[in-house]
C-alpha cells in the first residue's frame, strides 16, 4: 500500500505520498505541492531536500556507510582499481575481463589531448590555480571535438574522452606550470601508472613507477570516485538539466569542487597543519574554531552527511601509515595530524556538533608522500571524482522526468516602488 503523510493548511488537507528507497529512506513527494496549494517548501542549503532518485550511490551519515551501486567502497579500496570502479560508477556493474579490456583500450586511444590546447595551457598565468585552469580546458574540450550526430555515440566517445583527457591536461598543465616539457601518456602503462608518469618522468630524470604509490592513488580515486548529491554533483545535475553539452556540466563541477569548504578542504588542510607546526600553535587553532566569533573553521573536520567517523578518512589515515612506512618518508604533519584528531574528538564543541574527521583530513599527507604539489591537491580530487558526475549526468539524462531545475523563492524584496528619478533622488 502507497503510504501518504497528510499536510493541513487553512481549511484544506493534502495527501502527499510517501516515496521509499531502497535502503528504507523515505521522502515525501512535494512535486504537485505547489500547482495543489500554492506552497513552495523552504530548505536553504537542501539539507532537508532531495533532488532526484538515483540508484548510483548509497550513503548513511549516520552509520557512516558509503556504497557504490552497492559495493561498500571498503572492498572496492582494498581489490578494485580506480579504472575498474569508473566503469561500475559509469555502466552500473562491474565490468567481465573483456569489457575491462576494451575500456582500458580506449581510454589509451583517446589519452592525448589536442596540440593546439598547448597554447592555452602556455598562456595562463604561471600562478594561476590549477583548478581554475582545469575548468576552462574541460569546456575547452568542447571545441576540439565536436558533437557527433549518433547520441549514444555522442555520449559514449565524450565519457571516454574526459575520463582519459582530463586525467592528461591536470599533467600537462603541472609541466607546464613548472615551465618543463610535457610528457604524453605511454600506452604500457595503466591509469594511475599513466597519470604518475605524467606528472614526475622528466628527460634528466627517469621516473621509476612505485607500486605503493600507484595502490595509494588508485585507492585516493577510488574514494572520491562519487558522493552522491553533494555540491559539485548538484552542480553538473543543474547545469545538465538546461540540456548544455557534458563537458561544459564537467567544468561547472569543477568549479564548485574548487570551494574550500567542499573540495579544497584537502588543500586548506595541509595549509593548516603546516601553519600549526611552523607556529606551534595547536590550541590557539582549536580556540579559534570554537569562537562564534571568529570565521575559522578546524579544515577537515565536519561534514553535511556524515556526523559519525566518514569511512573514507579511516581507509585513508590506514593508507598514511602504510604508504608513508612504505616509502620511509616521516612527515611531521601526518604527527599533528593525529594529535589534533585526539584533541578535537575529546573536545565537547566537537563531540556536541558532531564534527569527526573527513576524508579530506588525511588525504594531503598520502598526496604529499606522492609527490603531489599542494596547489593540485584538488585537481586530484576532480580527477576522482569524474567518473561520478558523469555516472549522475548521464542517469539524470535517462530519466524520463528530467526537467530543467529552477527552484523558487520566496522573495523578501520591497514591494512595488515608483521610479524615482535621478534629479529627485
Ligand atoms: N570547525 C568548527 N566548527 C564547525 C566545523 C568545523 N570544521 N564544521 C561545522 N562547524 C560548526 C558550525 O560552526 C556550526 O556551529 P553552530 O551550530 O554552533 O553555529 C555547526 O558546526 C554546523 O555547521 P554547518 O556549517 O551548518 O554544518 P554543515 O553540516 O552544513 O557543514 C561543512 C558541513 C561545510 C563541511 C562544515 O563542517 C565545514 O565547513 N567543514 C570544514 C571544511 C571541510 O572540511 N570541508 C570538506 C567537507 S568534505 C568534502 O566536501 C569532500
Amino acid at each position: 500500500m502507497t503510504q501518504s503523510a497528510k499536510l493541513i493548511y487553512g481549511d484544506k488537507e493534502y495527501q502527499l505520498p510517501i516515496i521509499e528507497g531502497t535502503e528504507g529512506e523515505k521522502a515525501l513527494d512535494i512535486s504537485k505541492l505547489r500547482q495543489e496549494s500554492g506552497l513552495i517548501t523552504l530548505d536553504p542549503g537542501f539539507a532537508n531536500t532531495g533532488s532526484c532518485t538515483s540508484a548510483i550511490t548509497f550513503m548513511d551519515g549516520e552509520k557512516g556507510i558509503l556504497r557504490y551501486r552497492g559495493i561498500p567502497v571498503e572492498q572496492l579500496a582494498e581489490h578494485s582499481t580506480f579504472k575498474e570502479t569508473s566503469y561500475l560508477l559509469v555502466n552500473g556493474r562491474l565490468p567481465t575481463q573483456k569489457e575491462l579490456t576494451r575500456f582500458s583500450i580506449l581510454l589509451n586511444d583517446h589519452s592525448l589531448v589536442h596540440e593546439d590546447m598547448r597554447a592555452f595551457f602556455e598562456n595562463y598565468p604561471r600562478s594561476s590555480h590549477p583548478m581554475g585552469i582545469l575548468s576552462s580546458m574541460a569546456n575547452a574540450l568542447r571545441s576540439f571535438y565536436p558533437e557527433l550526430d549518433d547520441l549514444e555515440e555522442e555520449i559514449n566517445m565524450t565519457v571516454t574522452r574526459l575520463l582519459s583527457k582530463i586525467r592528461t591536461m591536470a599533467a600537462m598543465s603541472y609541466k607546464i606550470s613548472r615551465g618543463h616539457r610535457v610528457v604524453y601518456p605511454r600506452p604500457d602503462l595503466a591509469y594511475c601508472a599513466n597519470f604518475l608518469n605524467m606528472m614526475f618522468h622528466s628527460p634528466v630524470r627517469p621516473y621509476e613507477i612505485d607500486p605503493d604509490a600507484v595502490k595509494a592513488l588508485n585507492v585516493f580515486w577510488i574514494l572520491h570516485a562519487d558522493h552522491e548529491q553533494n555540491c559539485s554533483t548538484t552542480a553538473v545535475r543543474v547545469v545538465g538539466s538546461a540540456r548544455v553539452n557534458l563537458y561544459a556540466a564537467i567544468s561547472a563541477g569543477i568549479a564548485a569542487l574548487w570551494g574550500p569548504l567542499h573540495g579544497g578542504a584537502n588543500q586548506a588542510v595541509i595549509e593548516m597543519l603546516t601553519h600549526i607546526v611552523e607556529n606551534k600553535n595547536m590550541n590557539r587553532i582549536i580556540e579559534r574554531a570554537k569562537d562564534k566569533n571568529d570565521p575559522f573553521r578546524l579544515m577537515g573536520f565536519g561534514h553535511r552527511v556524515y556526523k559519525t567517523f566518514d569511512p573514507r578518512m579511516k581507509i585513508m589515515k590506514k593508507m598514511c601509515d602504510t604508504l608513508l612506512g612504505k616509502l620511509k618518508i616521516s612527515d611531521p604533519l601526518l604527527d599533528v595530524a593525529k594529535e589534533l584528531e585526539e584533541i578535537a574528538l575529546n573536545d565537547n564543541y566537537f563531540i556536541e556538533h558532531n564534527l569527526y574527521p573527513n576524508v579530506d583530513f588525511y588525504t594531503g599527507i598520502v598526496l604529499r608522500a606522492i609527490g603531489i604539489p599542494t596547489n593540485m591537491f584538488t585537481v586530484m580530487f576532480a580527477i576522482g571524482r569524474l567518473p561520478g558526475w558523469i555516472a549522475q549526468w548521464r542517469e539524470s539524462i535517462d530519466d524520463p522526468n528530467w526537467k530543467l531545475c529552477r527552484p523558487r523563492q520566496i522573495y523578501t524584496g520591497p514591494q512595488e516602488t515608483r521610479y524615482v528619478p535621478i534629479e529627485e533622488r
